[in-house]
């Protein structure tokens, strides 16, 4: 996305002419343009149309919930691989409270994107949704993926990038503090390690500020986002006291970058990948 230099001020317009327009533009804008939400992800899974008991990794898998919903919606066998120790007991945890039925499709081992614990070729599906930002390496992440996956068999990956509305002290800021690596959020670089992989690109879709617009509608995430840096924004310290510095930057770039999902800083992308039937 990019900025366009605005047509020149001129007071006729701006004082005359604009305020005649301005109620009926402001009630258009209150209709939906039907954005796309992440269930766009299930969606594309289904359309795969793969049998039950095909094996798929939950790469990143965070709580568990996508690889739940992978296992109920569609009875797949899953594997949520995550560094982070806590979200492999939360996962865990959560497994005890399902229907022995979907529990038993679903597990959970310590792993990273680079390093999955999977032999080769032994894989349908590679799973990966919010989780590429974070990868040192991203060539090194999509090679992984397609080592893992039998000829045929699909990446389904969600992430964000950075747009030129993002200003380059914004994204330095922002990046730090949320562990965003820069390279994996740069589209290009994204483009090139897929090519690199050897994965065949199925589709690549643009969802710009979708799942930003929708959480708006359906629960209004971003605008509390806003009010919420506002207010971390007017009184630092009285949230830096009870919280501490560290938490207090943590939810300013949690807020900021909810913002940016909204205000086209950062823009949602979805690729659908192949591993070739040959080579
Ligand atoms: C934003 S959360 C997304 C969680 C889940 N995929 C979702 O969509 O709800 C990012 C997840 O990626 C995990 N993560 C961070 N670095 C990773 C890496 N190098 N390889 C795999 N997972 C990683 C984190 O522990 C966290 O669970």
């Amino acid at each position: 996305m990019r900025q366009t230099r605005p047509v020149a001020w001129d007071r006729e317009f701006f004082y005359d002419t604009y305020p005649r327009v301005e109620e009926a533009f402001a009630a258009r804008l209150e209709e939906s343009l039907a954005p796309r939400d992440p269930s766009i992800m299930l969606q594309v899974v289904r359309e795969l149309d793969l049998p039950p008991d095909s094996r798929v990794v939950d790469v990143g898998c965070g709580d568990g919930a996508h690889a739940f919903r992978l296992a109920t919606h569609f009875g797949l066998r899953v594997l949520g691989i995550d560094p982070v120790q806590r979200h492999l007991d939360l996962a865990r945890a959560a497994r005890r409270d399902l229907v022995p039925e979907i529990a038993s499709r679903v597990s959970f081992e310590r792993g990273t994107a680079a390093a999955l614990p999977a032999p080769d070729a032994s894989l349908d599906l590679v799973w990966c949704r919010d989780v590429m930002v974070h990868v040192e390496h991203p060539e090194d992440a999509w090679a992984e993926f397609a080592r893992v996956l039998r000829p045929g068999g699909h990446v389904v990956s969600h992430q964000v990038v950075a747009t030129d509305l993002l200003p380059p002290d914004e994204a330095d800021w922002l990046f730090d503090v949320r562990g965003v690596v820069p390279s994996s959020a740069d589209a290009r670089v994204v483009d090139e390690a897929i090519a690199r992989s050897g994965l065949e690109v199925v589709d690549s879709i643009d969802l710009a500020g979708e799942w930003g617009e929708w959480s708006q509608e359906h629960e209004g995430a971003g605008g509390r986002a806003l009010l919420h840096l506002a207010r971390l924004l007017r009184d630092p310290e009285r949230y830096r006291a009870e919280f501490d510095d560290e938490a207090y930057d943590v939810m300013l770039g949690d807020c900021r970058w909810h913002v940016h999902r909204m205000s086209g800083g950062l823009a949602g992308r979805l690729d659908v990948l192949r591993r070739p039937r040959r080579g």
